[in-house]
């Protein structure tokens, strides 16, 4: 467990348990309202939702951690590890608590997950336009590895550009 302090109340980051479910559910569902930055689009299937984050809460090879304040969730990251060594990262915070460091908590401890369960590689995809995402992967290390052009059908019809990125945690190993 770890506490940010920046200029909002404490932030703690922790693994998510089975009572946070329903918020975590409320969070995706607020950011996928806003129907720019994440895949997931409104309206939230929460049944389906709460099945696949019971299960993860379930794996060993797959980490959902939260971040609390004041006994809110208001930022939630999940890694799958891939049999062959690579973590699937996927994460967002919720409006009003972006650009005071959140994420970056977040991620800094997805990271030191991801190497302690022996991933080789973190990947993810972005919107090519969130600029706020792409820039914090960079600060990471993350890199543009390429896009996938016209590869998500959106509900309206859109048929949107992703970014793939990635960072390497073993740069030794034979390739
Ligand atoms: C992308 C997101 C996770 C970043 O989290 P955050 O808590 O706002 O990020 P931080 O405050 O830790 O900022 C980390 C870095 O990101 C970059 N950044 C953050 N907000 C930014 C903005 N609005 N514009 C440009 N860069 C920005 C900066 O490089 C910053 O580093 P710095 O503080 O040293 O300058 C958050 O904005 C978010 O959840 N957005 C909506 C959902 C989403 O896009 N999820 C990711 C999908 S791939």
């Amino acid at each position: 467990m770890r506490v940010v302090r920046q200029s909002l109340p404490e932030v703690v980051v922790r693994p998510a348990r089975e009572e946070d479910l329903d918020s975590l559910i409320d969070l995706v569902a607020a950011v996928a309202a806003e129907g720019r930055w994440i895949g997931t689009e409104a309206p939230v299937d929460r049944e389906r939702r709460r099945r696949m984050l019971a299960d993860a809460l379930g794996r060993e090879r797959t980490l959902l951690l939260l971040a609390e304040a004041g006994g809110r969730v208001v930022a939630e990251l999940s890694m799958d590890l891939a049999g062959y060594g690579v973590a699937d990262l996927g994460m967002l915070v919720a409006d009003g608590w972006r650009g005071h460091g959140v994420g970056s908590e977040l991620l800094r401890a997805g990271l030191d997950w991801a190497g302690q369960a022996g991933a080789h590689k973190v990947t993810l995809q972005v919107w090519p336009h969130n600029q706020a995402a792409v820039a914090l992967y960079e600060k990471f290390g993350f890199q543009r590895e390429g896009v996938l052009r016209r590869h998500y059908r959106r509900r309206n019809g859109e048929l949107w550009d992703a970014v793939v990125m990635g960072l390497l945690l073993d740069t030794d190993r034979a390739g």
